[in-house]
């Protein structure tokens, strides 16, 4: 899968363990930056990977921060964007199954690096449902005309 990456100063060590999972598993990344502690603008990031999921270059994003909140607000401004933050394999699951979701956000404060190796794996590896969910994504879309 291609899939874009980003984070702010307090998620770029988070993102640099996250690459490295994506390189094992086989996917093809790109880092949208920052890349050291030096405190930045979580939205200058957000948009970066939003803009390139929505142009069609890659088929997910991960962004990573704090909390994961400011990504998550900044990422559903962009049309065509389902960012979801997700702290718990149960939801990203979910994510994945009823709301076809593109982005992935999460915070580097909240999870240890065994809780985000778990969701993004589960996030990676589970397919849309479709049906009565596409439906209601349609509504969302309507929306964004
Ligand atoms: C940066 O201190 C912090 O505010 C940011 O990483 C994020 O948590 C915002 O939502």
């Amino acid at each position: 899968m291609k899939i874009a990456i980003g984070s702010d100063h307090a998620g770029w060590k988070a993102k640099e363990e996250v690459k490295s999972l994506l390189q094992q598993l086989k996917h093809t990344i790109e880092d949208f930056g920052t890349n050291n502690e030096d405190s930045v603008d979580y939205p200058d990031y957000a948009l970066k990977v939003a803009r390139a999921v929505t142009a069609g270059k890659f088929e997910r994003g991960i962004l990573i921060c704090g909390t994961g909140l400011g990504m998550c607000l900044t990422a559903n401004k962009v049309k065509g964007i389902r960012a979801v933050a997700c702290h718990d394999e149960f939801t990203a699951e979910m994510s994945r199954l009823h709301n076809d979701a593109n982005i992935l956000c999460f915070g580097a404060r909240v999870l240890g690096a065994e809780q985000i190796e778990a969701i993004v794996k589960i996030w990676l590896n589970t397919a849309f449902e479709g049906g009565r969910h596409q439906r209601r994504l349609d509504k969302i879309s309507d929306s964004e005309k």
